[in-house]
């Protein structure tokens, strides 16, 4: 069977899929032209984030039985269609959310600690002026507001009790009780957003969510809060985030994912000193690339040959397959 990969996948995965009889073929021009041409008769697509499957897409696809994201999130694939055509929609649901945790950890050491400055005054030889630096913080006993207590969220708050601060949690879909036994305590939306010295956002981008952080959130924070979004763009809106850095109102913020992927060159949060940018490569250890390319190629061939060993979890609109 034919699988088409869409963006750059490491070679673990293209092994999976040839040791299990499987033909994969790379993609490199996402057109929408190209993207009808070379997927027509595919059975299978990986897909990373750079191309949209848009239902005028898809609907040329006269084989197409999965689409395996390689990630999780899969606001770039058009579900209802998917459901409708009863073609499945597979996620690497167990790879990645040790990476981002790691880059959520990251990000609040490197807002509060000066590294960068540290690092070019010492360069400079001005080691003597190492009292000119701002004032350097903590997290030790800090309030850490996590938004989404899914399998990301969950691995980041593990992650901050190791650092001994106080974790809230901020998830209306999830149980308290599965909240308060491993010692976080849940917290409602507003008084989280008040009360936090560092927030971390880990949701999915839809309806609900789109500006779930804007003008009138950051206008309730702390004035030494210091943000971090790596779930979506637009979940945290980018005005509303470009008003309160540049006049000072919060201490920092990290973004890996923004309104417009990739964002346009002058984008004016590029100018601010008090914000860490990164690619949308929170996820993208080599470590984690493997395992996705792997966890991405089983969902296929298990989905289509041997669903006693697929990962069910992994399968987004399973139930239309009744399973
Ligand atoms: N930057 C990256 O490279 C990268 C990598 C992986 C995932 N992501 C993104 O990170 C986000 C989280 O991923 P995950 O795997 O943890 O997802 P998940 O589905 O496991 O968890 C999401 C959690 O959000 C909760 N939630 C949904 N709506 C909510 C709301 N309105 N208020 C509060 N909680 C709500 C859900 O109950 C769930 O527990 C997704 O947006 C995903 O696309 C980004």
């Amino acid at each position: 069977m034919k699988i088409a990969i869409i963006g750059e996948m490491h070679p673990d995965g293209w092994e999976t899929l040839k040791k299990n009889d499987y033909k994969p073929y790379e993609i490199t021009n996402f057109s929408k032209d190209n993207l009808k041409k070379e997927l027509q008769d595919t059975d299978g697509i990986i897909l990373r984030t750079a191309a949209n499957l848009t239902s005028d897409v898809l609907k040329d696809c006269n084989n197409i039985k999965i689409i395996a994201r390689h990630g999780v999130g899969y606001d770039n694939v058009d579900l209802e269609f998917l459901n409708k055509n009863k073609i499945a929609l597979g996620i690497t649901g167990t790879s990645n959310a040790v990476s981002v945790a790691e880059q959520v950890l990251t990000s609040f050491l490197f807002l509060t600690k000066n590294v960068n400055l540290s690092d070019q005054l010492t360069r400079r030889g001005d080691f003597k002026q190492k009292s000119s630096l701002p004032d350097f913080f903590e997290l030790y006993k800090k309030n850490v507001v996590i938004f989404g207590f899914g399998r990301i969220g969950k691995e980041v708050a593990k992650r901050c009790l190791g650092f001994d601060t106080n974790v809230y949690v901020h998830d209306p879909f999830v149980n308290k009780s599965d909240i308060e036994k491993f010692n976080y305590k849940p917290i409602d939306k507003i008084e989280g957003i008040k009360f936090a010295d560092y927030i971390t956002i880990h949701l999915p981008l839809n309806e609900d969510t789109k500006n779930f952080i804007g003008a009138a959130e950051f206008s309730i924070m702390k004035n030494t809060a210091i943000i971090v979004n790596s779930a979506r763009g637009g979940i945290v809106n980018e005005q509303a985030l470009f008003d309160v850095l540049k006049s000072k109102k919060i201490l920092g913020a990290a973004l890996d994912v923004f309104e417009k992927e990739p964002p346009e060159k002058d984008n004016p949060l590029f100018d601010l000193p008090n914000i860490l940018l990164s690619p949308h490569n929170a996820a993208l250890t080599l470590e984690c690339r493997k395992r996705m390319a792997i966890e991405s190629a089983e969902n296929i061939i298990n989905f289509l040959n041997n669903k006693e060993k697929l990962n069910r979890d992994n399968i987004v609109n399973r139930k239309i397959f009744n399973f």
